[in-house]
């Protein structure tokens, strides 16, 4: 797929991976729907930009989503390709010091990171199935955020591993799925990134967590998560695979 044609649904779009991804896709020529619930920065970053909308929504909401997929499929002209960047990061032991995991937590942890990044992706998709296939036979890509922590969850990830380890085990069965539709589906599994989600944690605790990746010895930047997507855009053979990004890090317990 040539970047410069594609028609992107990036959720997440209004800050950190997701806005990269977004500044990124841009800046190369392809048309840019945001899906956030952040509609301030949201609006912002799409108003910057030539050829980016803002859709306020969230990502787990079933008639939220199908309204915001038909509205971006509109104004772009269809629907090539979705980044799935819509997230957060939640961390509570099992059993810890006020008793068993809550399990509310666990369940939004599960429904915003696993079952919103399958609800956006559904819904695209079935846009993407109307495309006029390319030379390749394609007619979209979807991109997904998983984690190291799908891998390597640490103490108190148990709910964000979990729901990161749903989105890297759903990317070759999605990629089966739709492959008779000419549409791939791969996932990206981030190491530690400077971002919004990540700086809330302080300065000391990042250089912590930079300290024990291998090499480059540092935070991922999230321009360079955007250039694997747009890599797994442009590379008709990557397909139901979970790709790390992460300078060869493997978290400790
Ligand atoms: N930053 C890292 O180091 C890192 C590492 C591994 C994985 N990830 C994953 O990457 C993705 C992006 O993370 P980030 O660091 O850019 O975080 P971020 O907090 O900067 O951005 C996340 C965005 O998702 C939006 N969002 C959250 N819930 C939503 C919902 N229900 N509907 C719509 N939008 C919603 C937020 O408004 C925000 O704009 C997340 O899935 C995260 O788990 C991040």
């Amino acid at each position: 797929m040539e970047i410069s044609d594609a028609k992107v649904i990036v959720t997440g779009g209004a800050s950190g991976l997701g806005e990269a991804c977004v500044r990124h896709f841009s800046a190369e020529g392809a048309a840019v729907t945001i899906f956030d619930l952040g509609a301030e920065k949201g609006r912002a970053v799409a108003g910057e930009l030539p050829g980016a909308a803002f859709i306020e929504v969230d990502v787990t909401a079933e008639e939220g989503v199908a309204e915001a997929a038909a509205q971006a499929s509109e104004q772009m002209g269809g629907i090539t390709a979705v980044i799935n960047c819509a997230g957060i990061a939640t961390g509570a032991k099992t059993v810890g010091r006020d008793g068993a995991h809550p399990l509310g937590q666990f369940q939004k942890t599960i429904d915003i990171n696993l079952v919103g990044a399958f609800n956006v992706l559904r819904l695209a998709a079935a846009e993407m199935a109307k495309n006029t296939p390319n030379a390749d036979g394609e007619r979209g890509v979807i991109v997904n955020t998983a984690s190291v922590a799908a891998f390597d969850g640490q103490k108190g990830q148990a709910a964000y591993a979990a729901s990161k380890a749903g989105v890297a085990g759903m990317s070759l069965p999605i990629a089966r799925d739709l492959a008779s539709l000419g549409i791939r589906c791969c996932a990206i599994a981030p190491g530690i990134f400077r971002t919004p989600m990540l700086e809330g944690l302080g300065e000391e605790i990042m250089n912590g967590l930079a300290a024990d990746v291998i090499f480059p010895k540092r935070l991922g930047q999230p321009e360079e998560f955007a250039r694997l997507a747009g890599f797994i855009l442009s590379c008709p053979y990557l397909n139901g695979e979970t790709i790390r990004l992460d300078g060869a890090l493997r978290m400790p317990a």
